[in-house]
């Protein structure tokens, strides 16, 4: 039997750490004031994954009120031969995210064939403490895990671009965190990176009852406020700021015109915010968006995917419509 440490190859160390931690953090900083000078002060969804927040948005997935992982794993679990069906069978499945969930079980116990599978993620630790995991699961499975940003242009491994045949598996409908434009954007860099022959398994989250999705962004445990106002305290931690997360409210609701859940912290006094040299003020009352999470319909993922050079082929859905998990393949 071979070495099982030796197949998990990627990038070996975090290209993070190439960078000295003061540019980082200058970047960070330069980032989050950009955003709090806006005349809707506003910050990257990004800041709610430290570990406190990657932790607590695990318990959100487990919430009776928070229907979509479930209905997602639901959906995959129902429809799954189809699903893999709907891969090429000399595909490289090319996973955005760190890959360690049910989710992406359900998908690699189900394609006993497959060579190759490439986790991305942004977090070094958490992608390779992953991909250790999964690699004694599957040990003839080739996993090389990938350190990277994939919202942003990376490189994938040689085997991708050899292949062509490539699939990306992107459950979670993280796609809803991004602006209509980002995502088409998105939807287009993956196209190019998959190629003629590829596809795209992609979970998105669907238009429902408005009163359905308010409960889901404000859960009677409190969880999803935790989950909110932790994004003060990693900016805190990161920049040295002084944030008061008692001076600060969670307010989730949806936004019908826009046809999206819209995540804010509302300041519950007038206040002034001190990050580095600059002092930031908040009125009593005032928003800080923190994240959007657009609901698509049937017909809007069709015109994403023709706008972006996709074929929609298959949308699976459960009973209740809430959520969906489609396959966009490229001619
Ligand atoms: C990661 N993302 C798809 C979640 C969502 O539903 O938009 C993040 C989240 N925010 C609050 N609850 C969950």
């Amino acid at each position: 039997m071979e070495n099982k440490r030796e197949r998990v190859e990627g990038n070996t160390k975090d290209p993070q750490e190439k960078l000295p931690f003061n540019d980082r953090k200058e970047s960070i900083y330069s980032e989050i004031l950009t955003g709090l000078k806006l005349e809707q002060k506003e910050l990257p969804p990004k800041y709610f994954y430290d570990e406190k927040g990657s932790a607590l948005f695990d318990q959100i997935c487990g919430l009776e009120e928070y229907y979509p992982t479930r209905t997602e794993t639901e959906i995959l679990t129902e429809n799954i031969d189809e699903i893999v069906d709907s891969i090429h069978s000399n595909s490289v499945i090319i996973e955005y995210g760190s890959g360690s969930s049910i989710k992406t079980k359900i998908l690699l116990d189900n394609l006993p064939d497959l060579g190759t599978y490439i986790p991305v993620d942004i977090s070094y630790s958490h992608l390779h403490k992953s991909a250790k995991a999964l690699q004694s699961r599957y040990p003839n499975l080739k996993i090389i895990p990938v350190t990277a940003d994939y919202t942003k242009n990376f490189d994938l491994p040689s085997i991708a671009s050899k292949t062509k045949k490539n699939t990306v598996f992107f459950p979670g409908s993280t796609i809803g965190n991004f602006y209509p434009k980002q995502a088409i954007a998105f939807l287009k860099k993956v196209a190019n990176q998959v190629g003629s022959g590829g596809g795209l398994i992609i979970g998105i989250d669907l238009k429902k009852d408005p009163q359905i999705l308010n409960l889901a962004y404000n859960d009677s445990q409190g969880i999803t406020e935790k989950f909110n106002l932790n994004m003060l305290s990693n900016i805190n931690s990161i920049l040295g700021s002084n944030f008061n997360l008692d001076n600060f409210r969670h307010f989730a609701e949806y936004n019908l015109q826009f046809g999206r859940i819209e995540m804010h912290l509302v300041s519950k006094v007038d206040q002034m915010v001190s990050i580095g040299e600059e002092e930031i003020t908040f009125e009593n009352g005032e928003n800080l968006l923190t994240e959007v999470s657009y609901k698509y319909s049937l017909e809007e993922i069709q015109e994403i995917a023709d706008q972006s050079g996709f074929t929609l082929r298959k949308s699976w859905v459960d009973e209740k419509k809430y959520f969906s998990v489609n396959c966009l393949t490229i001619d």
